[in-house]
């Protein structure tokens, strides 16, 4: 069994038409890419940023090109994203809120369990303050057996790119890693949020951010001064991506995948041991 991740959708209208342009058509590519998958995935976790500046216009634009998909979409947001406008647009299974209004919730997918977390907190960086812990905490409790999938927009680990790294002694980032410590069922943490994929390891867990289906980051691990811009590339049309992640009994594994139309270059003639 699989789900697709995409993130960093930036979809927006015709306000900007530039970026409006770029962002559904390299969104179309990735859902193309996920739809013609085999086996087909059983849903896409979309993992906030999910629009460009948060107004409803741009999620009832989403939610058009959404309702494209045959494939059960559930969301989850980023920075860019306001609650409000897209709980006035989007309802039902893929867009729940906890007893506190914040976008957490549960899905069972067979013997694994997706949590999405909810890491919205105003401008660029994330947060998670107790009150969403705790709502973790119980959600944690209740399976402590299931592989657990947990998603959320913001990585708690630095990619390199300094300009959108968070500081990992951030109170949200220490609180979370007090919650997830010793959890053994959370056996990998989705992100979003750098356009760009890494991984790395958070309080013991596999942590993997996925591309963007918008633009991507520039990998730039080099020094910057936040306060004197240099006219360096911060933002690259890299292909789109998503990544995909298989279920097998107990283990969680990830695939990264980029969209395109790419040319095969083998095809499958000869038995396997003749080709070794
Ligand atoms: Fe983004």
């Amino acid at each position: 069994m699989t789900i697709a991740q995409i993130t960093d959708l930036h979809i927006t209208t015709d306000k900007d038409p530039l970026n409006q342009k770029r962002n559904e058509d390299r969104l179309r590519q990735v859902m193309k890419a996920i739809h013609a998958l085999r086996p087909r995935p059983v849903a896409i976790i979309a993992s906030g940023d999910l629009v460009d500046r948060g107004e409803l216009e741009e999620y009832l634009e989403l939610k058009r090109l959404m309702d494209e998909s045959e494939i059960p979409i559930y969301y989850a947001l980023g920075n860019h994203d306001l609650r409000g406008p897209f709980l006035e647009v989007f309802s039902g299974p893929g867009a729940q809120t906890d007893e506190n209004g914040f976008v957490q919730y549960t899905v069972d997918f067979g013997p694994m369990r997706m949590l999405v977390c909810d890491t919205l907190e105003g401008e660029n960086d994330g947060g998670y303050d107790e009150v969403r812990a705790d709502w973790l905490r119980r959600t944690l409790d209740e399976a402590p057996d299931r592989p657990t999938a947990l998603i959320l927009h913001h990585p708690p680990i630095p990619s390199g790119i300094r300009w959108m790294d968070p500081d990992p002694k951030s109170p949200w980032i220490l609180r979370l890693e007090e919650v997830l410590k010793g959890r053994d069922q959370v056996k990998v943490m989705m992100c979003g949020h750098i356009h760009r994929a890494f991984n790395g390891i958070f309080a013991g867990h596999m942590v993997t951010a996925a591309p963007a289906t918008s633009i991507q980051l520039t990998l730039d691990l080099t020094e910057v001064d936040m306060h004197v811009p240099d006219g360096r590339e911060i933002l690259v049309e890299e292909p789109p991506g998503f990544v995909l992640l298989m279920s097998q009994g107990q283990d969680l594994t990830t695939h990264l995948c980029l969209a395109g139309d790419y040319t095969p270059a083998v095809t499958y003639n000869f038995p396997f041991r003749k080709l070794a």
